[in-house]
């Protein structure tokens, strides 16, 4: 009698357990892969972008925009994933100031690369845009002329 009980127990707290586990993993911020995707971008984006936007995102007066806080992320997605990797020049408007500078490209990083980096930036200072996976970055980055 008790044994059954008991048992049953056991059984609602493992199927209890491997819920939450489910749960999590399918998380855009709590899963595995997010915290993979993170940390990589984090040692990434130290050696690829800190020199210019600087380690806390702030950029550099007029010459570097900021990541922190940037209006120009929020509103291009998609365009940021290009200028990654791809670089950019010509005019540009960030939180109001007006930047005209040259960010050089890095072809040397792999879409996983971009992804990653993609992920760290789009989830530290203000912004929670959740995990970049690399088939949607990929996809973005094929059409990065045509945007
Ligand atoms: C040599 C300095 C330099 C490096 C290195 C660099 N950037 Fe930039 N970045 C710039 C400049 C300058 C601009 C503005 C270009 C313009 O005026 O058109 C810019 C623009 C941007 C923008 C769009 C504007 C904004 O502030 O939201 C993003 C996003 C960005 N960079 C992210 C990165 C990331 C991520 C890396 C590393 C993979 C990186 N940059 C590496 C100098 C740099």
């Amino acid at each position: 009698m008790y044994r059954r009980l008991i048992l049953s127990c056991l059984l609602a707290l493992l199927i209890g357990t491997l819920h939450l586990k489910c749960n999590n993993s399918s998380d855009k911020t709590s899963g595995t892969k997010y915290k993979q995707y993170y940390i990589k971008g984090e040692s990434l984006y130290t050696v690829h972008c800190s020199n210019c936007h600087q380690k806390d995102g702030s950029g550099l007066g007029l010459l570097y925009p900021p990541l922190n806080q940037s209006d120009y992320m929020a509103s291009n997605k998609q365009k940021v994933i290009c200028i990654i990797r791809n670089g950019l020049q010509g005019e540009i408007k960030v939180n109001g100031k007006v930047y005209n500078k040259v960010m050089p490209p890095i072809p040397s990083l792999s879409d996983i690369e971009v992804a990653q980096i993609a992920t760290y930036i789009y989830n530290t200072w203000t912004h929670q845009e959740g995990l970049m996976e690399v088939k949607d970055v990929s996809a973005v980055l094929q059409n990065c002329n045509t945007n």
